[in-house]
């Protein structure tokens, strides 16, 4: 999605690199978030100056100069391209006819094609085939009818359906950042230093970790003289942010590579510290139980998720029907309208989201609350769209997750919803208390286990990588607790290295998909759930026969029930409901490695992005 950034310098003294270059380091940091082209706009000398270009940051921004652009108010934008191809016409800041007005945008304007045909009608004279430039124009014309630059802005917003996030500049009122929010992530980022306002952390966490994150609806600016003003769009009413500053705790090394070579890897590797966080924060948070005692009172429980974030919600309903004899319904976000259909008054919805602000996972979140039903939210992100919007909410402790691939929010996030499923257990008389006990002490074990599965994988997956790197498609299959990872397992593998790779129940192969499978296929089985390794034995000599290359990822001590891998990883285990977690770091190391072997960056999957902000 497309990454926003816009700074105010209230100190030289202490921001004393030029503005295009704080601007130019600040996109960096959303380089995650996908993106094909890449522009700036700085006022100087209560002019516009805007720079962009089609391609990567480093390149365009040697080209245009960014660097040395200077001004104390200017804003950034990396474009991932909807409305109109990758070029640098289409890149973003885009501007109004007379050159006073700049606007960078993350969202849809959904009516922008009738917008776009009164204005062309009015005379206005379009250079690129966004839908963003309509707003540009919009301003123009209220500024022509003799607005004020902010009332020029708030007053075009009107116009304007769909999601966004906009920054304005309007040379009328040179000393302040316009910006609005609807369906779109944007923070803002305060300091002594700077004022900013980003789609997301880490494009400010260098200079600031004190942040307000805007609500939809929500308008204002940010300006030289310190000032940050919020309003409610609709009832044009100033919104008190005092008790909405907040300190999120992050540090910039958090959010940087940390000498390794891409943030995948890191993060991967950072999974016991933040699995320890998270498993201490649940054991001391209320809120948790609360959750329980909403989800045991309620009629149905709906599991609320997208892509990963959804393989999580699936260890969650089996973790519920093993720990807590509760039947649940895992629904994908985007399906949201068909299964709202079934949902009323005494349900409860889940929503689990790494960045609270995914739109498929929102939208089915007020759908089901409007019909009655109570939101518990899991999110990573204080203060997000999902978050705010939920009745109650639970966090991980993940940290930033940068990396396009979810890896550590994955375990995190399996950690939170797996507890969830013990206490509803304990509570409802499914677990004895001894079985709770244990089950805690599982969870507490986790972190170190993973980090041995981590050691362990690492040397394997790579070679593993090496023999595998030229197969255009492989299966990862499981039975039982386990598919939940081998979905998980496949996504990582095909997002990243570009290997079509299927997961499916291991029962199912004889019903269609054996078929496809011919001398040297890969067939990765996730033995996590020991109670299937019978059934699993009997799929793994199915393969066998048919001369597949199979893999096994197996508990250790286990190797007498399942033998005859051509490839072993030996993991430690616990509970199989814990082994979700202890077991993913090696599927994620096979895909980093596979991605790798194969020349591709795992960082930047193509035509991904980090958060998915539109439908
Ligand atoms: O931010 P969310 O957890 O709501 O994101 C949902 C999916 O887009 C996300 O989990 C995606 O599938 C992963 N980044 C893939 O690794």
């Amino acid at each position: 999605m497309c990454g926003i950034i816009g700074v105010v310098r209230l100190s030289k003294a202490r921001l004393g690199q030029p503005l295009g270059q704080i601007i130019r380091q600040s996109l960096e940091k959303l380089e995650y978030r996908g993106y094909d082209s890449v522009g700036l706009a700085c006022i100087v000398e209560n002019e516009l100056v805007i720079r962009k270009g089609k391609g990567k940051i480093k390149d365009v921004s040697v080209t245009q100069g960014f660097d040395r652009l200077n001004g104390d108010v200017g804003m950034g934008h990396t474009r991932w391209a909807t409305h109109g191809k990758p070029n640098d016409i289409n890149a973003h800041p885009h501007r109004d006819c007379t050159g006073r007005v700049a606007v960078v945008h993350n969202g849809i304007i959904s009516n922008y094609s009738l917008l776009k045909q009164e204005l062309l009608a009015r005379g206005h004279r379009f250079m690129s085939e966004t839908d963003t430039e309509v707003f540009a124009h919009l301003i123009e014309e209220k500024l022509a009818a003799g607005y004020g630059g902010y009332h020029a802005f708030k007053a075009a917003l009107m116009s304007i359906a769909g999601s966004y996030s906009f920054l304005a500049l309007i040379t009328q009122e040179p000393d302040k950042i316009f910006f609005a929010r609807r369906n779109s992530p944007l923070v803002l980022g305060i300091s002594s230093d700077a004022l900013f306002v980003a789609s997301d952390i880490p494009a400010f966490l260098e200079y600031t970790d004190r942040v307000v994150a805007l609500s939809d609806g929500e308008v204002g600016f940010i300006a030289l003289d310190g000032s940050v003003v919020v309003e409610d769009l609709a009832s044009a009413r100033r919104v008190d942010l005092s008790g909405r500053i907040r300190k999120i705790g992050w540090t910039p090394e958090l959010a940087r590579k940390g000498g390794y070579p891409h943030y995948m890897i890191k993060e991967i590797h950072e999974q016991p510290r933040v699995l320890a966080d998270t498993v201490k924060s649940l054991l001391d948070d209320g809120s948790y139980q609360r959750a329980a005692e909403v989800m045991l009172s309620s009629k149905r429980i709906f599991l609320v998720a997208a892509g990963t974030a959804h393989h999580a919600t699936l260890a969650a309903r089996d973790a519920l029907l093993t720990l807590g004899g509760m039947v649940s319904y895992p629904v994908v976000s985007s399906e949201y309208a068909l299964h709202a259909l079934g949902v009323e008054e005494g349900d409860c919805v889940v929503a689990v989201s790494q960045s609270g602000e995914t739109i498929d996972t929102l939208l089915a979140l007020r759908e089901f609350k409007e019909r009655g039903a109570m939101v518990v939210s899991l999110t990573n992100m204080m203060d997000s769209a999902i978050a705010r919007e939920s009745d109650l909410q639970l966090y991980t402790k993940a940290g930033p997750e940068i990396g396009v691939a979810a890896t550590k929010t994955f375990i995190t996030q399996v950690a939170s919803l797996v507890f969830l499923a013990a206490k509803l257990g304990v509570m409802n008389g499914k677990l004895r208390e001894d079985e709770y006990t244990a089950f805690l002490k599982h969870l507490e074990e986790a972190p170190e286990l993973v980090e041995k599965n981590i050691n362990i994988s690492e040397p394997s997956a790579k070679e593993l990588a090496r023999i595998l790197r030229d197969r255009s498609s492989m299966y990862c299959l499981s039975r039982g607790l386990g598919v939940p990872l081998a979905k998980e397992g496949a996504l990582k593998i095909k997002e990243v290295s570009y290997i079509h790779c299927e997961a499916y129940e291991a029962g199912e192969s004889k019903h269609g998909p054996i078929s496809l499978v011919a001398r040297m296929f890969p067939v990765v089985f996730v033995a996590s759930d020991t109670g299937t390794f019978e059934q699993l034995s009997s799929n793994l000599v199915e393969m066998k026969s048919r001369d597949a290359y199979t893999v096994g990822l197996i508990p250790a001590g286990e190797n007498h029930t399942l033998a005859g891998f051509d490839y072993t990883f030996t993991l430690s285990s616990a509970l199989p409901v814990i082994n979700t977690i202890l077991f993913a770091p090696t599927l994620q190391l096979l895909a980093y490695y596979l991605a790798l072997s194969r020349g591709y960056d795992p960082d930047k999957p193509r035509n991904l992005a980090k958060t998915v902000t539109v439908e």
